[in-house]
């Protein structure tokens, strides 16, 4: 299925859903500076959520080579814990980026309470029409937000704009993996309605990459490392059989049967990618 069979995302819903998830975190003692997914090395890897959290942001440190002489991207940026790390393990500087209001206004505050707001700076945007100057950034990263983006295309068309030539881009991306089963299954269906996203084609990810200007230095199915097990992991707690909280709250009209990471535990056909590009 591509992005054009499936129900695009409207990144100003996006943002309001982010606000929300964002306020009700706080409120009900959830919140994370991580938005996303763990990354554990090995089967046997006894990281907890938590570190295999920071892990993900550590593989994609390793993957952007950059250092205190770089201004860093962050598309997507969330509450702004990846962009922070990258900030105090790099040096690099930051500038992120997020459709919620709210994450960016708690992005701030987290970068003052830290001591980085001078490297560190979050604003309100949309990735798909960018307003930074061409090659203003040194590197790109996307921890799982090209998922809510409606067009692929132009979201990697304007990464490849802002980049310097030989600046990296690096991100993950959910995608369903083969063998394409006839009926979608259930979880990834809530998933991608509940949670305003559509998935790649990790077959179409290289030509993807190519029209927008990019050249391919890697791309890896990651779903044993990232997704499986985060939700293995998430089943494993009682309370994931509980909707998130947020979702209880304002205005979103969540059906009964809404997405619990639960809906995706075991499922293998959901699938995550890494991959890695430069602006030749
Ligand atoms: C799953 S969260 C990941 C956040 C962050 N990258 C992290 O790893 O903690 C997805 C992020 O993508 C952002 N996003 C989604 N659509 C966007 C758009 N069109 N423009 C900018 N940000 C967007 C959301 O606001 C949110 O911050």
């Amino acid at each position: 299925m591509t992005d054009t069979a499936q129900t695009l995302p409207e990144p100003e819903a996006v943002g309001k859903l982010y606000d929300q998830l964002t306020l009700s975190a706080m409120k009900d003692g959830s919140f994370n500076t991580n938005v996303h997914i763990g990354y554990w090395d090995t089967p046997d890897s006894e990281a907890t959520i938590e570190e295999a959290m920071d892990r993900l942001t550590d593989v994609f440190i390793e993957r952007m080579k950059v250092d205190e002489t770089s201004h860093v991207l962050d598309l997507g940026c969330g509450v702004g814990g990846p962009g922070l790390r990258v900030v105090t393990h790099t040096g690099a500087r930051v500038t992120g980026i997020s459709i919620s209001e709210e994450q960016i206004r708690t992005a701030n505050r987290l970068a003052a309470e830290a001591g980085v707001a001078d490297r560190a700076v979050f604003e309100h945007g949309d990735a798909m029409k960018l307003s930074f100057a061409d090659a203003s950034f040194d590197a790109v990263m996307a921890l799982e937000s090209l998922c809510h983006m409606p067009d692929r295309q132009q979201v990697l068309s304007e990464v490849a704009r802002v980049l310097v030539p030989g600046g990296r881009l690096v991100l993950t991306d959910v995608f369903e993996r083969h063998p394409r089963k006839e009926v979608r299954h259930v979880g990834i269906d809530k998933f991608c309605r509940d949670l305003m996203s559509t998935t790649a084609d990790i077959d179409d990810y290289v030509a993807l990459l190519h029209r927008s200007g990019l050249r391919l230095r890697g791309i890896l199915d990651v779903t044993e490392q990232t997704t499986l097990r985060l939700a293995d992991e998430l089943a494993k707690l009682a309370a994931v059989e509980e909707r998130p909280a947020a979702m209880n709250e304002g205005n979103f009209d969540f059906a009964d049967d809404s997405f619990r990471p639960s809906d995706l535990a075991g499922v293998d056909d959901f699938g995550c990618l890494l991959a890695i590009a430069e602006r030749p």
